[in-house]
This record gives C-alpha cells, structure tokens and sequence, in this order.
C-alpha cells in the first residue's frame, strides 16, 4: 500500500505564508513590499524562496530567512524550504520607495533654501569634496549664505574639510538639528553623529530616512545656495536624492582624462533620468604648474571640456594641481580663505562666480506677506542619533 501523496501547497497559499513575513524597519510584509522575487513549489515539497532586498549586506538577512522558513515551513506539505537573497534593481528600489510615499520631501521643506546643487562624479577621488568645501567658502566669500550637506554617508569628508570635529550638533526648541558653522558656512554630515573609523552598514530605507532628515529636519534658516557633497557613482545615495530633489542641480566633476570623462557621463545619464539639470561641468586636477611656469598635463587634457560639449552644459572652470590645496583640505581650512590667491583658489573662485551668474534670483519680498508659518516638528529618528 502507498501512501497517499499529500498535497502541495499552491501559489496562493505560499504567498499568504509569506505575507507573515515582516521587515522590521518598514514594517509591511514582504509580499506587499514586492520583495518576494520567487517562490518555487518542487514535487518532494521542498520550497525555494528567493527575496529581494534593498541592498547586499541587509543586515537583517538573517531574519528573513528565519522568518521565511517558519511559516513557509508551516504550510502542510512542504518538506524544506530553501532562502536565497537577491537585490532589487533600481528601478525595483525606485518603485519600493514610491510605494513607501518616500518620493519627496514634504512642501514647504528647503523652502528658505534658494538653491541647492549637488556635486557629483561618476567614480571617486577626482575632488568632490574638495571642491564643495572650497566652492561653499569662495560663495560665502562672494556674499551668499552658503549650506553644505556631506551626502557621503560612507566617506564623509566634510568635517575634516572645514576642521570640524565638535561633537554632536544640537538640537534647537521646534526640534530641529543645528549645523555647526565654519567661517559662516553651514555644514551638516553623517561624521557628526558616529565614531570615526566605525563602518557604517546603511540598508537603502535607513538610508533614505537619514538623507530626508539631513534635508527636511535640520535648521538650514535662509540659505542662498545648499550644495550636497555627493559620494561617488550613481549609487542608493546619488538616486535618492535626485528623487528628493528634482529642483536640485548636477555640477560634474571631472578629472581631464577622457576615460575619466565617460565615467562622469554616467552621473549625467541618471540625472536626465530624473530631469535634473545640469548646470556645468568643472575639470579638476587639470595641469600642474611649477613655480617657474612649466606645464605639467600629469591627468591628461582635454576631459573637461570633451564633457561640457558633450553634454551643451558651460565649462565652469579648470582646477589645477596644488599642493596648497591638498594640504589646507587635510588641515581643515578650505585653500579659498587661506589663500585666496593660490591658482587653484582663484579658479574656483571664478566657478563660484559662474555659479552666482546662472543663479536664480531671488524674488524681492512682499511688503504685507506674511511670514511663513513654522513648519511641525518633525520627529527626531536619525538612526544615529
Ligand atoms: N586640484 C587638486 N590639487 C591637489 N590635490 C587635490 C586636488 N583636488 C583634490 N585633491 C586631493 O585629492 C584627494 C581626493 O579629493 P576628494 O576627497 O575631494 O575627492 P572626492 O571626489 O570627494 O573623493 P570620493 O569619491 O572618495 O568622495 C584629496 O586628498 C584632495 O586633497
Ligand atoms: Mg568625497
């Protein structure tokens, strides 16, 4: 006599198992969610779930799979059950976000801010950094109020860029976070908030919380000019805010290489993705010069103005080489005030004058308006905090 075959579960009643299971940090079900990227029944009841997660190393890996195996492993039938992980693509992780009604900042969020301009790079170490600290203190110097948000919530560098160390920024009475200043500039970066050399693990949701609260929860007051030191590529970080931000502007930054420039293509392709506008592209590390005036092109020539024409976007400046520049960065003290007149000062300085040229301006305030009325106080969540 055989046994009889027990009968399998089908799509349904995996699916309704699965939706048992949780993400903690978003607190919906994984079918809901869309996170579910497979579920295979096989004839010996064996189970193979395959789940998408928002980025590699989710650290909670461990518990979906936990989870998983327990109420698929419930169902009558079924044998085993087999997890495997994948990552969601970024149009999957887009269309989470959208579902999460994470899409935008609330109205009336950087309503003071005039502008904000995000400094961007396909690849890594051509001067993202640099140049943001340097370009926020030539703006400052030229008279504007001038923010910068340190984006780079791996490599942030903002704090070491303006000799900031000073501990964790405050809070203030409508409960948002105070940016600590330096010579007038505003500055606001992960690197506040955690021991440094500690190895942040950022789960693409966590992130996005922390990026909108660095935006929406911090008292920026009036600012002429916000610029975001982005990390580099067309990562979670770069995505999420070009989604936050569609009003921002892309500055490329290019090294004069032309394969440096085909890289940087790539953050110009996802910021047309996003409608975002570019407003110019700067070439950094172009010639270094010695001292009796002999050229040396040590990245090569020519990337620069390869992708400004590339793209129809203005050419805003070239960056020599400079020692000086190198070691202010390291010193904390942005080359720009130190000494305005070294050639790398002066050619961003000039950018940052190409900035003020193509700025918007600023309505004149009405007479009888009313002041804008203070905006909730927000929660206060920032996952390091
Ligand atoms: N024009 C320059 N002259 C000399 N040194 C420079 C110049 N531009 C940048 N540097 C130096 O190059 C290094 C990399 O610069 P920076 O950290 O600004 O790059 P980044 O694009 O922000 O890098 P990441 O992609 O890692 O964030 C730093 O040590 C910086 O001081
Ligand atoms: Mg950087």
């Amino acid at each position: 006599m055989t046994e009889p075959t027990p009968t399998l579960p089908n799509d349904e009643q995996i699916q309704k198992a699965l939706s048992n299971v949780i993400d903690p940090e978003l607190r919906k079900d994984i079918v809901e969610l869309g996170m579910v990227r497979s579920a295979v029944v096989h004839a010996n009841g064996v189970v193979d779930v395959t789940v998408s997660l928002t980025t590699a190393g989710c650290p909670i890996r461990g518990h979906f799979e936990k989870a998983v195996r327990e109420h698929v492993g419930a169902l009558e039938g079924v044998t085993g059950v087999n997890t495997a992980f994948d990552v969601l693509s970024d149009e999957e992780k887009s269309g989470l976000q959208k579902k999460l009604g994470r899409a935008s900042l609330p109205e009336g969020a950087l309503a003071q801010v005039g502008r904000v301009i995000c400094i961007a790079s396909g690849k890594g170490g051509v001067g993202k950094s640099t140049l943001t600290a340097n370009l926020a203190a030539a703006l400052s110097a030229e008279g504007r109020r001038v923010g910068v948000l340190d984006a780079d919530v791996w490599g942030y560098s903002q704090p070491r860029m303006f000799g900031l160390g000073a501990g964790r920024p405050k809070v203030n009475a409508e409960r948002k976070i105070l940016p600590h200043e330096s010579h007038g500039v505003k500055v606001m970066s992960i690197g506040f908030f955690v021991d440094e050399d500690s190895a942040v693990v950022w789960r693409g949701p966590m992130l996005h919380k922390a990026l909108t609260q660095f935006l929406e929860d911090v008292a920026w007051g009036e600012l002429d000019d916000l610029l975001v030191d982005l990390p580099p590529g067309t990562g979670d970080v770069s995505m999420t805010l070009s989604q936050l931000l569609p009003d921002s502007q892309f500055l490329l930054v290019t090294t004069p290489q032309q394969v440096a420039q085909k890289v940087a293509r790539r953050s110009a392709d996802m910021a047309a993705k996003f409608n975002i506008e570019i407003a110019g592209v700067v070439e950094n590390m172009a010639s270094f010069v010695t001292p009796e005036g002999e050229r040396f092109p040590i990245f090569g020539e020519g990337g620069g103005r390869l992708l400004a024409d590339e793209l129809d976007v203005p050419l805003l400046g070239q960056v020599p080489l400079t020692m000086p520049l190198r070691e202010n960065s390291d010193a904390g003290i942005p080359l720009v005030y130190a000494n305005p007149d070294d050639p790398a000062s002066q050619a961003i300085r000039q950018i940052a004058r190409g900035l003020i040229a193509i700025a918007p301006i600023a309505p004149l305030p009405m007479v009888d308006e009313q002041p804008p009325e203070p905006p909730a106080p927000a929660g206060m969540s920032l996952p390091m905090a």
